[in-house]
């Protein structure tokens, strides 16, 4: 990794510290250009003359996300958010009264919002995986309401927005495929922070966003489909031109690519943007961007954790870029002041994040740190002592 060359690549970074990616990240400046290039194409040619143009680095992105997860390129929507496509594929399941969706104590607040949705119009019923104490997933507890429910659907959240945890979704993505059940993975969070491939975990859907990690610009994000939901002819409830041809007054015909499950109409400057974003990630190597990530958190909770004062809130057998940590104390706005004086970027989590795991923890808001490859140890140490010296 060419540590110097990712550093030049941040734009106006000056004395900031910058630990904000799972918010939204910093977009390496080739990025911002290739959307500014598309904009300034479109001003002059309007856009289905660029988009005609442009048909080659369109399928650009399909076969740099493809790459990403280890899935052929047709197995690839756009979407403009990870929640828009997450509601794309959840509309696809048909869900009526008494119908179960299993999903985990920590899931997004998106997620849980739709669930609670469903239930008030339709009926369905949500049923949570119990942590252990440790806070990973109670696996024996997930076998258990498999067993005891009439499951439709298994939704998961990889990485949690409101603590650094990766839960262990290759083992439910396992017993899911062994019991022929719907998995749909919100791997939002971990897309770009760690390797995330389809040849190890097993899903029917997968979402994604592209302002966090991936460090591409907001309004974008990508949705998996496999092959399997592609075949037995899932669909969207509600369709657009870009997912079926209307083919005569009553009838239609649903494209059998992924798209099925995007949009007709996308924002194409961004979408050159998020290419260039997985462009870039991929020349790096998640591989290399995992290992370094691995470093900086690690000096980071170990610095915290010398610190008595401090106490972080991420709980489960792995860890992720995500720290979570409240001190002793001092009052959400001491360190905001703080961090502001400091020229600190950094995310707070509140419990309307995550009722479920703040009730669970005590408390109604954690600082939220997440720092990524192109920090530096210096900077972890830095902010260290700034967190100490509040
Ligand atoms: C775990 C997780 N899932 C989903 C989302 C939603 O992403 P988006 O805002 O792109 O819809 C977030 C955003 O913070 C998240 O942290």
């Amino acid at each position: 990794m060419n540590h110097e060359k990712i550093r030049a690549d941040l734009v106006d970074y000056g004395d900031k510290l910058f630990v904000n990616s799972a918010g939204a990240s910093l977009m390496p400046r080739s990025v911002g250009e290739k959307i500014k290039e598309y904009l300034d194409r479109e001003e002059r040619l309007g856009g289905y003359t660029v988009a005609g143009q442009q048909a080659e680095e369109i399928a650009e992105f399909y076969r740099e996300a493809a790459h990403l997860i280890g899935c052929a390129t047709h197995n690839i929507a756009f979407a403009h958010s990870a929640s828009t496509g997450y509601m794309q594929a959840l509309s696809s399941i048909p869900l009526y009264a008494k119908d179960v969706i299993i999903t985990s104590e920590v899931d997004y607040t998106s997620n849980f919002l739709q669930f609670l949705s469903l239930h008030k119009k339709r009926g369905v019923i949500c049923e949570i995986i119990k942590s252990l104490p440790n806070g990973d997933l109670d696996i024996a507890h997930f076998r258990q309401l498999i067993d005891q429910y009439p499951v439709k659907l298994v939704a998961v959240t990889h990485i949690p927005t409101n603590s650094g945890m990766v839960q262990d979704v290759a083992t439910i993505g396992e017993i899911c495929a062994a019991e022929n059940l719907i998995f749909l993975l919100d791997a939002c969070q971990s897309i770009g922070q760690i390797e995330v491939n389809l040849k190890n975990i097993k899903c029917d859907f997968l979402t994604a966003t592209g302002r966090k990690f991936l460090r591409g610009p907001r309004g974008t994000g990508f949705l998996y489909i496999s092959d399997r939901i592609l075949n037995e002819g899932y669909a969207p409830l509600l369709l657009d031109g870009g997912n079926a041809t209307w083919t005569g007054p009553d009838t239609y015909e649903l494209v059998e690519s992924a798209e099925r499950f995007g949009h007709w109409e996308k924002p194409y400057a961004m979408l050159a943007g998020l290419t260039e974003a997985l462009r870039y990630l991929n020349e790096i190597g998640i591989q290399n961007v995992e290992k370094q990530n691995k470093k900086i958190i690690e000096r980071l909770r170990g610095n915290l954790a010398a610190i008595p004062s401090v106490t972080c809130y991420d709980l489960g057998t792995q860890t992720s870029n995500i720290l979570t940590f409240r001190k002793e104390g001092r009052t959400l706005e001491d360190i905001q002041q703080a961090f502001s004086n400091h020229l600190i970027f950094y995310g707070v989590s509140q419990k309307h994040q995550g009722q479920i795991d703040f009730n669970k923890k005590g408390v109604d808001w954690v600082i939220r740190l997440s720092p990524h490859y192109f920090n530096t140890v210096e900077e972890i140490d830095r902010l260290s002592t700034i967190i100490e010296e509040i």
